[in-house]
């Protein structure tokens, strides 16, 4: 018996107040609509199929981060969002990250795309791995923002992988949490809590040495497993089939430290340069001397951090686009009035390709950061937590808000709706 297999067909929708909240309309008949928060309290007690009718507050505490979860018809009679051919067009792109991973006659290879021509799909043993499927597809971007429960500022991405018969990735643990849904076709998972997470050398990607599964389940089309980090998995495609990983980052300390200490280094005030007037002659001119040590450190010991340059850092960093993403200008370009009359009608809302976020003042959107005023925060931290603003609501909007919708539909972060 596997204890932690739920089964999503047996939900039933469950009303929390006095909003029922609809998968992929989150914020849908909220009274409240300038407050976000009695729809994410609605969010955090509502039973999800998504889940396995779990709610998020219980599948939080009982799983995230912590076991593997099997929700047996997580999405009921789920269809690909993408076909197979369209997934190749996407892995031909250069703007679009591909891998291409082989086990044929029992070696492993990998490659990197964009990717003109992929092995024939009756050969057996191969998988295509395509990231970053959001960015580019309306539909991938609305099956992440189902897990709205979750921080975006954890949110990765849709990572979809195309198999043939026996393809995989081989044994190996990820240092996300994944979920990965079952899209067409079946693939059987193995996975193990093993705490030896020892990797074969010189291969071109992670593969543990000494796999011991402990659980083995076949996965169908609409079928999802949660794993948390460092949890031992393969997965080996049953004929055909795509998968999908919806992944959640988590940085370690030290990429955040180094980026903090080049963060600083643009914002750090230090006037003043080395001066020694009571220099006296040295008798060992190579070495550093005492006062010149003292001297600097007691300068470099100036150099304070408070929460703000910590706040505006993090929401810079964790907003920052990924290398591979550019944006689409609007063409032709609008006037300022012409926008404002066409967001007024239309409302607006951001680009698949935008992460916008907040904390306090601080507003943060693909990489840059604004200090909002106490009147147009609600409007702001909206656009942030639904990612659209209806024209009613941008009627009231302040000049501030308005010219900074504009740029940002200017610079391709943020379309009419
Ligand atoms: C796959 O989809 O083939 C691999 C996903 C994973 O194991 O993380
Ligand atoms: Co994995």
């Amino acid at each position: 018996m596997i204890p932690f297999i739920l089964d999503g067909t047996n939900y039933t929708c469950l009303l929390v107040g006095r909003a029922r909240l609809v998968q992929g309309e989150p914020f849908k008949n909220c009274a409240d609509r300038q407050s976000s928060a009695c729809c994410l309290y609605n969010v955090a007690m509502k039973k999800m199929t998504l889940l396995g009718g779990l709610t998020p507050t219980q599948f939080l505490r009982d799983y995230w981060h912590k076991k593997p979860l099997l929700i047996r018809q997580a999405m009921p009679e789920f269809q690909p969002l993408l076909s197979r051919d369209a997934l190749f067009e996407l892995a031909a792109r250069d703007d679009v990250e591909s891998r291409l991973v082989t086990h044929f006659k029992q070696k492993w290879q990998m490659a990197s795309g964009p990717f003109e021509q992929l092995p024939p799909i009756k050969q057996k043993d191969w998988t295509l791995l395509v990231q970053g499927v959001n960015l580019h597809e309306d539909a991938a971007d609305a099956l992440i923002r189902q897990f709205h429960f979750l921080p975006d500022a954890r949110l990765d991405d849709l990572m979809i992988s195309y198999a043939t018969d026996a393809g995989g990735v081989g044994p190996h643990f990820d240092s996300y949490d994944v979920f990965l849904l079952q899209a067409h076709g079946q693939r059987r998972w193995r996975i193990s809590p093993q705490k030896d997470l020892s990797l074969l050398e010189n291969m071109p990607l992670k593969i543990l040495r000494n796999f011991e599964p402990e659980q083995e389940f076949v996965l169908e089309a609409g079928d999802m497993l949660y794993l948390p980090p460092h949890y031992a998995h393969d997965g080996v495609a049953i004929g055909e089939c795509m998968t999908y990983s919806v992944g959640f980052r988590a940085p370690t300390f030290q990429e955040l430290g180094e980026a903090f200490l080049q963060f600083m280094a643009d914002s750090i005030d230090l006037p003043g340069r080395y001066a020694d007037p009571d220099l006296t002659p040295c008798k060992h001119p190579a070495e550093i001397s005492r006062p010149m040590l003292a001297q600097v450190a007691a300068e470099l010991n100036k150099v304070r951090f408070t929460e703000d340059d910590i706040t505006i850092f993090l929401g810079e960093y964790l907003s920052e686009p990924k290398a591979s993403v550019f944006f689409d200008a609007p063409a032709p370009p609008l006037s300022l009035e012409r926008f404002v009359r066409a967001a007024a009608k239309r409302g607006v809302k951001l680009s698949r390709k935008t992460q916008m976020l907040y904390r306090g003042k601080h507003v943060f959107i693909n990489g840059e950061s604004f200090a909002a005023g106490r009147a147009d925060k609600a409007a702001l931290y909206m656009l942030a937590d639904t990612r659209s603003l209806d024209g009613t609501t941008l009627a009231q909007a302040s000049q501030d808000v308005l010219d900074a919708l504009y740029t940002w539909h200017q610079d391709g972060w943020l379309n009419l709706g």
